[in-house]
């Protein structure tokens, strides 16, 4: 089973680029599931029913939310009638909404949930290690493989997590702070795992925003308008490969498209070419540690 899960979606940039992509990504890269946080679909705050649509149409199978879940108001009522959407499970008694989705295809079933940190989060969740414990319990019992999208801010929660629930779930794919993190790895029981997947949208931006406004906020504190900003669009996620038959993850691989103008750098060579690295090689005593020179050239 080969799943694709995209980091938060934001506004209209991040709903065009995958309409426009993403059916020739999921040709490309033979995905079986595509499950992606819509929290931030409507102009960066929320998502509608409609948005919810449109993206399903366009090739997402499962849609997780966050802590932007109820920005659009018409959220509350229509919640109930998207049924491929999850709000996280660990909101408190009262909120509406399914607390996990299960996609089938070919007889396989994904059990989609998502979760929201409490450290350094605006929105009252109840404590999302427990919510996780009985989640994956209840997931495993009824699907193939079972993801996880945790939403929280830090680092430490999210990897907190991932060590909780390794081996009791496919994967544990963290979103919310819209920078991808480059920490993909099979964890020793078999989840894979992921900080951060980043955001789908504009990059000419801060997290998505306006970024001329941010950096004014930064520089005098005083309140303002974060408008939604353009340019420079990208996909980002990771797709993430699940032995069915042994119920473990066997990679995680983090995907950015179109990929930042680096990823040239790195395959070119530029590690074992630079010029640097030819004129200083590492002394036999000293061999295992990088060179003064490397570490200049490669940082
Ligand atoms: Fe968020
Ligand atoms: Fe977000």
């Amino acid at each position: 089973m080969r799943i694709l899960f995209i980091g938060d979606i934001v506004g209209k940039p991040g709903r065009k680029i995958l309409s426009n992509n993403l059916p020739m990504l999921k040709k490309l890269h033979n995905i079986d599931f595509v499950v992606a946080n819509g929290e931030n679909s409507a102009g960066g705050n929320g998502i509608t029913k409609n948005m919810a649509e449109e993206l399903s149409r366009c090739g997402i199978d499962a849609i997780t939310l966050g802590d932007h879940i109820w920005d659009q108001r018409c959220l509350i009522s229509e919640i109930e009638s998207i049924e491929n959407i999850c709000r996280p499970a660990n909101l408190p008694p009262g909120n509406p909404g399914r607390d996990f989705v299960i996609v089938e295809r070919d007889g396989k079933k994904l059990g989609v949930f998502c979760l929201l940190g409490q450290t350094l989060m605006k929105i009252k969740a109840d404590c999302p290690f427990r919510a996780a414990a009985e989640m994956s319990a209840k997931l495993s019992e009824m699907c193939d493989a079972v993801l996880l999208d945790f939403h929280a801010e830090t680092s430490s929660e999210k990897v907190s997590m991932g060590w909780y629930l390794d081996g009791k779930v496919s994967c544990v794919l963290g979103t919310h702070t819209h920078i991808p993190t480059n920490d993909a790895r099979i964890m020793p029981n078999g989840t894979a795992y992921l900080t951060d997947a980043g955001m789908t949208g504009p990059w000419n931006s801060c997290l998505g925003r306006d970024k001329n406004a941010i950096i004014e906020k930064f520089l005098d504190g005083r309140p303002r308008q974060f408008t939604m900003a353009e340019g420079d669009d990208r996909i980002c996620g990771c797709i993430i490969d699940f032995d069915d038959s042994a119920r473990r993850a066997k990679s995680i691989v983090p995907l950015i498209y179109p990929p930042f103008k680096n990823a040239d750098i790195l395959s070119d060579g530029f590690r074992a070419e630079s010029p640097q690295n030819i004129g200083n090689p590492a002394s036999s005593e000293d061999s295992d540690a990088p060179s003064q020179d490397s570490q200049g050239a490669l940082f």
